[in-house]
């Protein structure tokens, strides 16, 4: 390798900050030969160019694309592991049929989310195709999605070498796939058309959300990428994940990733061969508050409560439920006062520590979020105070203060589109609130005080 270290670790802690991944010491080859495309691509005079270039470019440019294409494994075939998909059949699916059929609502959706170039969706598709000799009286929504672009045009295309259909009925391999090239053979357009590929940063919080439609689905199928992301992510994804489930809604991911805290309040079901989880009653569907959240951590166990589930059927009982998870560790009550106090005092380095040994012993938590996000901006990291506000964020969707944290650490970083943006939210989640109310303690500023700072932000030059 000849490219400087220090580069080499920035290119791994731009792959982590943008597309969740850790980058293993056997990766960081392809992390530097996508940092070299990426230059390529952009005609830029050096790697640290390059660097600099990707931190305000978004992930569908061709540069970073160049990259994504790099460094991401798109390992995937039909039917991947048969027996796995013979339980998406009997567990999921045809159960979900017959009770739609009941129900006379002929409407399912699908996801598979980390498609790569398409083989597990289109498997679906065949499924779906199999088992409903009436489909056209069915509305049938199965969306695909991955960050790689390219991965997603050959999906779209539905091209195909003989290995990756392996593990395909013979019969339906006469039947479905037309050998357009040598070795090379084409799903029926019939079946292609089934499917919805879009490009999707799972790592982005853009989902759920009816905007996009990635939301209310009855299973979404998400396998071999968890693994890849940092354990923030892999919680922050399942989460995410789990409420874009329609009530009685299944997630299945691979054994490796089924770790069932991940995907809190889903319910386990050990199926034979496969781990599933289902959004049973309907709890996953609702948006986490901070005091939820934090709540879940610390009480785990505690059962969801039961919601009535809009426009969606009661959740039949699951067929095998497994036990809840452990108990979460103690928490250090007093850490977050100590660090507040501490960061007062201007000692940022060790009320960040605090705060970090908050987190890692208590799980997220918003306050310590939004006051790491706080400490790091103080003290220069804003990179890493981004992502702390971006985890606050998470936690209260409806946070003016994690918002306008966001604001202030994008704008000082110069992303002027995303300061913009967290700003104008900062003013509408404030719009209904008297002048005099109180936003966060954090802050101890008031929804007037708040909301006039944030319209200074969007006055200045930063919204052109
Ligand atoms: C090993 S493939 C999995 C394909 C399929 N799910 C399977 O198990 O057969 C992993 C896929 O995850 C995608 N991926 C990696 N990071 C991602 C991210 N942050 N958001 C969305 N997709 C991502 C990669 O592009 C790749 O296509």
């Amino acid at each position: 390798m000849s490219t400087p270290e220090p580069i080499l670790e920035a290119t791994c802690r731009a792959v982590e900050a943008r597309l969740g991944h850790v980058v293993p010491k056997f990766y960081v080859e392809r992390a530097e030969h996508g940092l070299q495309r990426a230059q390529a691509v952009l005609k830029a005079p050096s790697l640290e160019a390059t660097l600099a270039r990707l931190e305000s470019l978004p992930i569908g440019s061709p540069a970073w694309q160049s990259l994504i294409e790099a460094i991401t494994v798109g390992e995937t075939n039909f039917f991947r592991h048969r027996e796995w998909f013979a339980e998406i059949k009997n567990t999921i699916l045809v159960p979900l049929i017959e009770e739609r059929r009941k129900r006379g609502l002929k409407r399912i959706d699908l996801w598979s989310a980390a498609a790569s170039t398409g083989e597990e969706a289109y498997t679906l598709a065949i499924l779906i195709d199999e088992l409903l000799p009436d489909r056209r009286d069915w509305t049938i929504r199965i969306v695909a999605s991955d960050i790689n672009e390219a991965a997603l045009a050959t999906a779209r295309e539905g091209i195909y070498r003989p290995w990756v259909l392996r593990e395909v009925d013979p019969a339906v391999r006469a039947k479905e796939f037309t050998e357009i090239r040598p070795s090379c053979f084409q799903l029926s357009s019939r079946l292609r058309q089934m499917v919805e590929f879009k490009r999707l940063n799972l790592c982005a919080d853009l989902y759920p959300d009816p905007a996009t439609g990635f939301e209310n689905f009855d299973l979404i199928i998400c396998r071999n990428v968890l693994i890849y992301f940092t354990p923030a992510e892999q919680l922050a994804v399942a989460s995410r994940l789990a409420r874009s489930l329609a009530p009685g809604g299944w997630l299945a991911v691979s054994p490796a990733e089924a770790t069932a805290q991940w995907y809190k309040p889903l319910q386990v079901v050990n199926s034979l061969g496969a781990i599933f989880f289902r959004n049973v009653a309907g709890e996953a569907a609702k948006p986490k508050t901070a005091r939820k959240v934090a709540a879940e951590w610390r009480h785990r166990g505690a059962k969801p409560k039961p919601a009535a589930p809009a426009n969606r059927a009661p959740a039949p009982a699951a067929p095998h439920q497994a036990a809840e998870p452990e108990a979460a560790p103690p928490v250090t009550g007093e850490a977050l006062s100590l660090a507040r106090v501490m960061a007062d005092r201007g000692d940022y380095q060790n009320a960040r520590q605090l705060c970090e040994a908050y987190v890692a012993a208590a799980g997220p938590d918003f306050d310590a979020y939004l006051l790491l996000a706080t400490v790091c901006l103080e003290s220069g990291d804003l990179r890493a105070g981004f992502e702390h506000a971006r985890r606050a964020a998470y936690l209260d969707s409806e946070s003016a203060a994690a918002c306008y944290m966001l604001g202030t650490i994008s704008y000082r970083q110069g992303a002027r589109e995303v300061a913009r943006r967290n700003m104008e939210l900062v003013v509408k989640l404030l719009e209904a609130q008297p002048a005099d109310a109180p936003v966060a303690q954090y802050f101890n500023a008031t929804a007037g005080e708040l909301r006039a700072s944030a319209r200074g932000y969007l006055g200045e030059p930063i919204v052109a």
